[in-house]
């Protein structure tokens, strides 16, 4: 294992980095890489359910969508990275978990502006695996929120990895004994979680979630439960909502590659009963049962 590595690999576990696949404790890119220097490179993350990857196609829409809107292209043939992905994940033994993926413009020496002639861009990809216990109890049990103003940037739908914004109230909401940190717009909407999709069961019974702007990752997770819940006829609204709507909504979720999470608290006020509501585990129902379905769209 290198030095200055200090989360758990486990034996074995591999990367992929550069045309390499190479011992995660080893795997490595150079200190000029913009991505270290300039948080210049952008990333997904798509979850891996019984050893096949969940949504690929999709995720590999928005990273298209993310590199394009930073002016750099897939950095090899979508099948290419499509085998990539899949390799990493038979590799590494991973079950259920995550793939990680991460395109940076590669190293070039330090300067602002995005360089005439490319450097080579770096492709990086890791899995892990999930704690399914600890997973379970969250999808089971609920979490509580905290909401905390949005200080991010003005493109909220490029999947950067200029993070900070995101990892303080992330740490914040932990801080807070919470799970989650709904960020708030000025206007006093909720936007989207640190890392989730924010969704709320509004007044009217409606699944609720915010609509896609520059405010907002869209989210694929977000996409296959409004797909879901409009096939099985569940109402639902693509609107923003504001904190004291949540506050006072029938249930409320959040959503990710991770799952589907119900919310139980927001700021110490419960929402509901206090417990999981009852269309909140019917769109955990409808996201379980597209798994064979979304698992075999991408060949794995
Ligand atoms: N996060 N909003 C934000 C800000 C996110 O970072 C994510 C995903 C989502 C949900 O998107 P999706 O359903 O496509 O996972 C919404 C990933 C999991 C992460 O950063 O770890």
């Amino acid at each position: 294992m290198s030095k200055g590595w200090n989360g758990r690999a486990p034996a074995g576990r591999i990367a992929y980095v550069d045309g390499r696949y190479v011992a995660h404790g080893r795997a490595a890119v150079h200190i000029e890489d913009r991505a270290l220097q300039l948080g210049d490179g952008v990333y997904e993350v798509c979850g891996v359910d019984g050893g096949a990857l969940m949504d690929a196609e999709e995720h590999l829409d928005r990273l298209a969508r993310s590199l394009g809107e930073i002016e750099m292209a897939l950095p090899m043939p979508r099948n290419a990275l499509q085998l990539v992905m899949r390799e990493t994940v038979r590799r590494n033994g991973v079950r259920d978990g995550l793939l990680y993926l991460q395109v940076t413009r590669g190293a070039v020496r330090r300067d602002h502006p995005i360089p005439k002639a490319g450097p080579r861009p770096s492709l990086i990809l890791t899995v892990r695996g999930m704690d399914m216990g600890e997973a379970g109890k969250r999808r089971k049990d609920g979490v509580a929120v905290i909401t905390t103003p949005d200080e991010r940037w003005g493109r909220c739908d490029i999947k950067t990895v200029q993070l900070l914004p995101n990892l303080l109230a992330k740490t914040a909401a932990r801080r807070a004994g919470a799970y989650e940190a709904w960020m708030v717009d000025a206007e006093g909407f909720v936007t989207e979680g640190s890392s989730t999709t924010a969704w709320i069961v509004d007044a009217d019974g409606k699944l609720r979630t915010r609509d896609l702007s520059n405010a907002i990752l869209p989210g694929v997770t977000r996409r296959v439960i409004l797909e879901a819940a409009a096939a099985a006829q569940l109402p639902v609204s693509e609107q923003r909502f504001a904190v004291a709507d949540a506050v006072a909504a029938r249930e409320a979720f959040i959503s990710s590659a991770t799952g589907v999470v119900p919310v139980v608290a927001i700021d110490g006020h419960g929402i509901g009963d206090g417990r999981p509501g009852p269309l909140t585990r019917r769109v955990q129902e409808l996201y379980a049962l597209t798994s064979a379905e979304r698992a075999a769209k991408t060949g794995t």
